[in-house]
């Protein structure tokens, strides 16, 4: 029997894993290349974040190789940034979506692109743990994906090895991971709000006997990070075109490999500034052709970012609404996905809500490490029946979902 539990949160950006050891003895599953997670690292649990190739977060890019193989982490990016025509940027939003992507001339299968990435994780994780298979596997999954979209993430996991994965909402996890990181447990209601890079989820989590328990959620797959990358994105293009429109046009319309690797390192850099200004006033940008940088200051970022982060928050709002709550009745609203760091989203939160957020001790680990995070011992409330969202059909039709209207561009693309 194996000594060891893993957890993957599957990101449409980035998968972050985690294991838990379940050794006697055995406090916080340290390992080579296993690293405790921020604070506490799901304080109580002894779970920790996997490190692979020096980071915890792990492209979920792939990009066909030379071989016809599927390559992930750095092979996959730096390949990519090369031959851009191979790669699925986000194979999580593509699996729910089609069933199959063109990589180049050959035609994957999209479950082939998510089980290559689970593959690429297990593997890592195994090699840290002894070598064995996982005893448990729990895969996390946004609050409102259909019984489909679940089933074709576990088939996924089959493909990778990963048989009879568990399922577990991403909010329920990050709210474990909140109350046992939190400095005083919270005994009310927690609200979650999750911006990650392809989609926002919120949720309302009341703890119930034997963990949480989602009363209400609502999300929108379609409004993540990288719509905030197309603002970015559209700040400079305006910037450009009125400075002189010829060498964006050029840079736009050139068809060679040069020039989808000059477009390419752009979002890449357009990527690092829009993470910059959650820390800095102002970000510089070189687009080929223009001899200087052009400057962006932090104040047109978020006039250019607050109508569509508005709209994520006025969810958020309504999610605590349907949950039957008013915010100030909440125990805690916690920031997770790297993406909530974007600096109006504290500040939206804060005005509309009243209520100042809290960002998880680790934004973007908090859904693995809280998937391996024990759920809070807590008496339930009256009447309450034990059990959790994502374990109990039963409880799943009590789940309000909700979505609102695209007010973005789909997608930061030059074509
Ligand atoms: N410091 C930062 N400030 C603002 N945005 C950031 C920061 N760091 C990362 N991001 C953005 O966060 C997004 C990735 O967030 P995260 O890794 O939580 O998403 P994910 O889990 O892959 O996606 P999802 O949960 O939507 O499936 C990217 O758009 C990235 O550019
Ligand atoms: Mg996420």
């Amino acid at each position: 029997m194996s000594d060891w539990s893993l957890a993957i949160d599957f990101g449409t950006c980035f998968t972050t894993a985690a294991v838990r050891v379940e050794q006697p003895g055995s406090e916080s599953g340290a390992r080579p290349g296993v690293e405790s997670g921020a604070g506490s690292g799901g304080a109580g649990s002894g779970a920790a974040a996997v490190e692979i190739e020096n980071s915890r977060y792990l492209p979920s890019l792939v990009c066909l190789g030379d071989d016809g193989r599927l390559l992930t982490g750095r092979a996959a990016v730096q390949l990519a940034s090369q031959r851009p025509e191979r790669a699925e940027h986000h194979p999580k939003r593509a699996l729910l979506r089609q069933s199959a992507v063109l990589l180049d001339d050959r035609e994957v299968d999209t479950v082939d692109l998510v089980a290559v990435v689970l593959a690429r994780v297990a593997a890592e994780a195994r090699v840290r743990c002894g070598g064995t298979a996982p005893a448990r596997t729990v895969l996390t999954h946004p609050a409102d994906w259909s019984q489909a979209d679940l089933d074709r993430l576990v088939e996924a996991a089959g493909r990778a090895g990963l048989d009879a994965p568990e399922l577990l909402p991403e909010p329920v996890a990050a709210a474990r991971f909140h109350a046992a990181t939190a400095q005083a447990g919270e005994a009310g209601p927690i609200a979650v709000y999750d911006l990650g890079g392809g989609t926002v989820d919120t949720a309302v989590l009341r703890r119930e006997g034997d963990g949480y328990r989602a009363v209400a959620v609502a999300g929108n797959p379609d409004f993540g990070g990288r719509d905030l990358d197309q603002a970015l994105f559209e700040l400079l293009r305006d910037r450009a075109l009125d400075l002189d429109p010829e060498p964006w046009q050029r840079l736009r319309s050139d068809r060679t490999s040069a020039g989808a690797h000059q477009r390419s390192q752009l979002a890449r850099e357009l990527t690092l500034a829009k993470e910059s200004l959650s820390s800095t006033g102002t970000v510089y940008l070189a687009v080929p052709g223009y001899p200087d940088p052009f400057v962006v200051q932090g104040g047109e970022y978020r006039a250019a970012v607050t109508p569509a982060l508005t709209a994520s928050v006025v969810l958020l709002e309504r999610t605590v609404a349907r949950a039957g709550l008013t915010p100030a009745e909440l125990g805690a609203v916690v920031l997770c996905g790297a993406a909530s760091r974007t600096p109006p989203v504290a500040d939206l939160i804060a005005a509309r809500l009243g209520r100042i957020p809290e960002p998880a001790a680790d934004p973007k680990a908090a859904v693995a490490l809280g998937a391996l995070t024990d759920p809070p011992a807590a008496p339930p409330p009256d009447g309450a029946t034990a059990g959790e969202a994502g374990s109990d059909p039963a409880g799943q039709d009590r789940w309000t979902v909700a979505h609102y209207p695209d007010e973005v561009d789909p997608w930061f693309d030059y074509d």
